[in-house]
């Protein structure tokens, strides 16, 4: 079976949608001056970092466009740092503050209950771990493994040891790692939904790491960066939306939690992010710096937070678009490369794939590194999955976040490699 035979098997991806990531052609793409978009020669289909290849929110290049050409880009002012009381989507000046945007999305999406004098501005959510480390003055950090590797260097340059919990085969938690982890660690920082898997844990899972956390003493930080991006039919599975809050779990009281608007909705060119606490987090929030939360950009805040206030539906058809290009991937995979196994993701929009065992041209496997196979052969930049740490050899992170036509050229690129004589 060929790429296109295997794809015209799935509903997908090669037919037309008024989806954002389908808005822009490969030319158009590679115009781009992104990171992803740059990194690698212009023969290479990028497929790694966390971009998405999607058109903007219409509100949010609205409130970008107006204030850019009222040149209203000085420091950050009265409309994101105060409630307004009124807001309308034709006028940014009424926007609500990026902190009320988020407690009206949680309340929506999640039906979390967020009291916004626990929210702070930061200036990205790597920092924003940062402080909080900081803060808590942690000196040996749990962080489970394979994970982003940022993890890693921000816990090192914030002068952390670092305690290296396995996740199961799965991608899940796994408990008896964690226990040993936190006997040797006073902090620990969770990145739910997981970044690479898109596993999430449930509620039970998480009451667990709180009242183990409890038990050894230990302060937990949760990265909750890419919750907005669960996936539609996971949670028609599930009955419910599958991403638990940290903060609605009994024993989150004293957590800090990271969020940004950055990943669901493309917007990490414009740096934002906020630091929420739970109801007893106070006292360790009042220890960073009031400054901070002057460092945000003010397009930024209104970006954001336009995106959490409008974005809803744009944000609901790229979910259904990312599940479209996952299924589109199993589909093919299972039938153009049985070997490889993909981890059933509940979030994000990471394929998470194991191609270890899968036969290279000349019938070797491919090994450790399958990524390296995939950037000299089929031109593919993927994420190398040792990268993210222990349990990673032999995996890729594969972007899903682009339009049909670049996911069906990659999986045709990686075929063409495959079966080359
Ligand atoms: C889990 C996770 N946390 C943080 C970040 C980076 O966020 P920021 O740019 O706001 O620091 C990423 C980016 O991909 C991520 O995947």
């Amino acid at each position: 079976m060929t790429v296109s035979e295997a794809s015209q098997r799935t509903v997908s991806s090669t037919q037309p949608s008024a989806s954002p990531l389908d808005a822009y052609s490969l030319e158009q793409l590679r115009k781009r001056t992104s990171l992803k978009w740059t990194r690698y020669e212009p023969h290479i289909l990028p497929m790694w970092v966390a971009e998405m290849d999607c058109a903007p929110v219409p509100q949010v290049a609205n409130v970008v466009q107006q204030m850019v050409n009222l040149g209203d880009v000085g420091y950050p002012g009265k409309t994101q740092l105060q409630r307004a009381s009124a807001h309308t989507e034709a006028d940014y000046t009424q926007l609500p503050s990026y902190e009320q945007a988020y407690v009206t999305f949680a309340k929506e999406r999640w039906n979390l209950t967020v009291d916004e004098s626990n929210i702070r501005i930061m200036p990205d959510v790597m920092q924003g771990i940062a402080h909080a480390i900081q803060a808590l003055g942690i000196r040996a950090l749990a962080i489970t493994t394979p994970v982003y590797p940022y993890f890693r260097t921000y816990a090192r340059n914030a002068g952390c040891a670092l305690v290296e919990a396995n996740m199961t085969n799965t991608g899940a938690l796994d408990f008896e790692e964690l226990e040993r982890a936190f006997q040797q660690a006073d902090g620990f920082l969770l990145c739910n939904p997981h970044n690479p898997s898109g596993v999430v844990p449930t509620t039970d899972e998480l009451t667990r790491v709180f009242q183990l956390a409890h038990h050894y003493n230990v302060h937990v930080i949760v990265d909750e960066i890419h919750a907005p991006l669960t996936s539609p039919q996971a949670a028609r599975a599930a009955g419910t939306d599958p991403f638990v809050p940290a903060l609605s779990v009994p024993g989150s009281e004293r957590a800090l939690v990271l969020f940004s608007a950055a990943k669901a909705f493309n917007l990490a060119g414009l740096k934002a992010a906020l630091m929420i606490g739970g109801p007893d987090a106070h006292p360790i929030m009042d220890v960073i710096p009031a400054e901070v939360s002057q460092s945000a950009g003010t397009v930024a805040l209104a970006a954001h937070t336009a995106a959490l206030t409008y974005g809803g539906q744009w944000l609901d058809t790229v979910r259904h678009t990312i599940d479209l290009r996952r299924n589109h991937l199993h589909t093919t995979l299972q039938h153009l490369l049985p070997e490889a196994t993909v981890t059933p993701a509940q979030a994000t929009y990471f394929a998470w794939i194991h191609m270890a065992d899968v036969q290279g041209p000349q019938g070797i496997p491919l090994g450790s590194n399958p990524a390296e196979f995939l950037l000299h052969n089929a031109h593919i930049a993927v994420n190398p999955g040792h990268t993210f740490g222990a349990g990673g050899e032999g995996y890729v992170r594969m972007n899903l976040a682009t339009s049909a036509e670049v996911l069906d050229t990659a999986l045709q690129r990686i075929h063409d490699a495959l079966t080359k004589k």
